[in-house]
């Protein structure tokens, strides 16, 4: 019989990549829990599901369920017996989240405890990986990449209360030895991402001939900057570190000897808030008209630049499979050729 995962959030942006990642590359039974708000939606996932045949789609099973609420014995019934849950279900939206902060800290901290709670009685589980992001570290001065036990330093309540998951799942590892795996990501793209993020953002305002506004420091001059990774490499980083666990031995202990096992997925690319307008521009066809503005110095919880380093990553063997010059050629036409998931 086949192992069966759990993966939180599977209708976002991230999670349904990573389920279709898991369907391409393994014979996992995949298990979903996903409370299908704005972010998640079914059409994402029916749209990703529709080119495989009936079997590979049964092998998926999508829950509707809020984490706010505990875990209870009808939704464990239906999930049973996994082996590895990969979680993702978060609020993801910086602006948001400095208008809601609550809402940010009942679904990124209550969540992740539920999750953890729960997880706390399967006897099978071998790994829980927790999808955490570059932004606890806050801002990189030039020239600085965060390490993996590197301090937290959160600038808006998202991060804060992605921090604050990550360190519950850390004290979950602690006290009763929960098989953890914290990853951070940096900047993600890719198909189906949603419209009011960025890069596809940009691409319907090209397409629509409006002005591109680029955030940039308080003179004007230096636009943001972030480092990308495609949104297939981090299902391929995630699958690469849950099968070579036993490389990561020198991730989990700090100089401190504090323990849990945490990973680095890096970008493959650092490019300002520019020169992705230009990228996107580029592989579209269509002509960029933009305007530098003082984003970052007059709108408290935006940082100018994130940066993490990759040498752990790297140095236990896992590379990406695209440039970010190829995935987003590849991205840009995907949406040029599925329009509607560029409106709202
Ligand atoms: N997108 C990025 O660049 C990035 C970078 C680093 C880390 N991350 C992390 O990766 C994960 C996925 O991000 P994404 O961009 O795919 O986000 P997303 O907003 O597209 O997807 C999040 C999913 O979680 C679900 N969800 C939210 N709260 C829930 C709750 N309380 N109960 C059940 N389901 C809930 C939503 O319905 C949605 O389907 C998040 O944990 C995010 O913090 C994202």
């Amino acid at each position: 019989m086949s192992d069966k995962v759990l993966v939180t959030g599977g209708a976002g942006f991230i999670g349904h990549i990573l389920v279709k990642y898991i369907l391409d590359n393994t014979d996992w039974e995949i298990v979903s829990i996903d409370r299908l708000d704005y972010s998640g939606n079914l059409n994402r996932f029916s749209h990703m599901l529709k080119d495989y045949d009936e079997v590979t789609k049964k092998r998926v099973k999508i829950i509707y369920h809020d984490l706010k609420s505990e875990v209870n014995n009808l939704l464990e019934s239906q999930i049973r017996d996994v082996k590895h849950i990969f979680h993702l279900a978060a609020s993801s939206h910086v602006d948001r989240s400095i208008t809601e902060p609550m809402t940010f800290v009942y679904d990124n901290v209550v969540a992740t405890g539920n999750l953890l709670n729960y997880s706390r009685n399967l006897d099978n589980l071998e790994t829980l990986v927790y999808f955490s992001t570059d932004e606890v570290f806050g801002p990189a001065p030039e020239g600085v990449s965060f390490k993996e036990w590197d301090r937290y330093n959160s600038t808006n309540p998202y991060s804060a209360s992605k921090a604050g998951g990550e360190e519950l799942a850390v004290a979950f590892e602690n006290t009763y030895k929960l098989p953890i795996i914290i990853t951070h990501t940096m900047n993600v793209f890719g198909e189906r991402q949603h419209p009011e993020k960025y890069i596809p953002n940009t691409l319907w305002k090209l397409r629509n001939g409006e002005k591109i506004l680029i955030h940039s420091d308080s003179t004007k001059t230096k636009p943001g900057s972030r480092h990308y990774i495609y949104s297939e490499d981090v299902a391929s980083a995630v699958l690469y570190i849950v099968n070579n666990k036993d490389k990561l031995a020198k991730s989990s202990l700090d100089q401190y000897g504090a323990r849990c096992k945490k990973v680095n997925i890096p970008g493959t690319k650092e490019l300002d808030n520019l020169q992705v307008a230009e990228l996107i521009s580029e592989y579209s066809g269509l002509s960029l008209n933009y305007e530098l503005v003082d984003f970052h110095s007059t709108r408290p919880g935006h940082d100018l630049r994130y940066a993490l380093d990759d040498s752990f990553i790297k140095s236990i063997g896992w590379e990406p499979n695209y440039s970010v010059d190829e995935s987003f050629e590849k991205m840009v036409r995907w949406f040029l050729d599925n329009p509607e998931w560029l409106d709202f």
